[in-house]
């Protein structure tokens, strides 16, 4: 027989990985609870052409795409938000706006793995469908905010930009849609010197090269500032001027708002993605290169799959990316410590007890185990030891006669006498 792995890039998470993953999950479903975001649940497979449709060419030619019996053309969604936009622009059309929605769940692309990248991994998403207005976009970015400090990430920070601001330079300078998305594609990667090489060999004037290379090179921490020295450089093209004037109005209400958080507001940022039209944003920590969050404004996604033409603004956090950050920072997940109890049967007769006492621990919420290695009782009270269980049960014949057990607690190396019927109570009281 072969010796079965898991296939490149993809990953088992052993039970602490589990634990941790699912801590993080739980609590953004908390804070899409605390929004007001309510979950859907959409399908893994989707139609090529609909998860294909302006998710630009990265992600497009790393899909899982392949022909299914029927002969459809489908592929494993490499996100939730052409999802949402199918929804939005079909089954939930006539719902009223504004549309608050929340998805989690596995997500694949065939990415190069390197560390915190795999082909499978997982995100909590939030989209809020409807508003244009700048209040919508400070709620995703506040929103992002809070679940970075509800699980106590340390020194992260944002990375901000409007795609309004280079389009509109671009536009202005007549050069078409795909060409745009070739130049934010090379901008997405850091490559900027390909990017200004392909600019000038699109036509572009001397001084709308010029101005992209200044706006490329314009980044930092004081939003006025560089709002105010991109504007100095943007005079003349009205489409770009009015992408900077939203985004110094997004970021205004935030900071007026009281959301704090770290960001550095840079000019020239473009993301994978080529559905959005507005602000862009990621979030990231020092101890991990990549990304853990990422989204923006797209207000035309939902009108290109047939709906009305619906504004929206959304997010999505890495799960499994932010676990890696968490133990990175040696973060420990917040889940409160609860009893685990093993009921250890001292003789073979008193299996059945054994069973049915680990019955009633579970009817009284208790995590019970019984103990099935037919092991002697020193070796089962140093198994529970070693596996932190906080109490043994002993079914022992002399105190069954009586309706008693004996439990002890592992912690404290105390063992008493106590009622079956009390049992469940008494764990959870000590
Ligand atoms: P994205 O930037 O492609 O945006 O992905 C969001 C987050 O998913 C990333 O910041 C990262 O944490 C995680 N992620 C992406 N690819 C991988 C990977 N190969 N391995 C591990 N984690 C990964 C979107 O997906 C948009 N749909 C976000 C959005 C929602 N925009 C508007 N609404």
């Amino acid at each position: 027989m072969p010796e079965f792995r898991t296939v490149r890039g993809m990953r088992d998470f052993l039970p602490e990985e589990a634990n941790l993953v699912r801590y993080v999950e739980a609590t953004a479903r908390e804070l899409a609870r605390l929004y007001g975001y309510r979950e859907v649940i959409t399908p893994v497979v989707e139609s090529y052409e609909l998860l294909a449709a302006k998710s630009g060419e990265e992600i497009r030619k790393r899909m899982y795409a392949f022909t299914d019996l029927g002969g459809r053309r489908v592929a494993l969604r490499p996100e939730f938000t052409a999802s949402i936009a199918r929804l939005v622009a079909t089954t939930m059309r006539n719902e009223p706006k504004p549309l608050r929605l929340f998805c989690t769940g596995s997500l694949y692309r065939y990415d190069e793995p390197q560390f915190g990248r795999y082909r499978e991994f997982w995100q909590s998403d939030y989209e809020l469908v409807g508003s244009k207005n700048p209040e919508a976009d400070v709620e995703i970015l506040t929103l992002t905010n809070d679940l970075m400090r509800k699980l106590e990430l340390k020194n992260y920070w944002f990375k901000i930009g409007h795609v309004g601001i280079l389009r509109g330079i671009l536009g202005h300078e007549n050069v078409g849609e795909e060409e745009q998305n070739r130049v934010m594609q090379l901008l997405d990667k850091k490559r900027w010197d390909e990017a200004l090489t392909l600019i000038r060999g699109l036509k572009v004037s001397e001084g709308g090269v010029k101005t992209l290379k200044k706006v490329f090179e314009t980044r930092g921490k004081d939003f006025r500032r560089v709002l105010k020295g991109v504007e100095r450089r943007i005079g003349g093209y009205d489409d770009a001027l009015s992408a900077l004037a939203n985004l110094r109005e997004i970021l205004e209400l935030t900071s007026e708002s009281g959301a704090e958080f770290e960001m550095v507001v840079e000019a020239g940022f473009a993301r994978g993605l080529e559905y959005y039209t507005g602000m862009i944003f990621e979030v990231f920590v020092p101890e991990i290169d990549v990304a853990l969050g990422g989204g923006g404004r797209y207000d035309r996604l939902v009108e290109l799959f047939g709906g009305e033409s619906t504004p929206a603004v959304g997010v999505a956090h890495g799960i499994d990316r932010i676990a890696l950050a968490m133990s990175r920072q040696k973060i420990p997940p917040r889940i409160p410590k609860e009893p685990r109890v093993v009921v250890i049967p001292l003789s073979a007769q008193l299996k059945t007890w054994a069973l049915e006492i680990s019955l009633k621990l579970r009817e009284a919420g208790v995590c019970a185990e019984v103990e099935v290695m037919s092991r002697t009782l020193t070796r089962a009270l140093q198994d529970a030891d070693r596996r932190g269980m906080t109490h043994t049960v002993l079914v022992a014949p002399e105190e069954l006669r009586e309706g008693l057990v004996v439990l002890r607690d592992m912690e404290k190396r105390e063992q008493r006498r106590v009622r079956v019927e009390d049992l469940g109570r008494e764990v959870l009281r000590s």
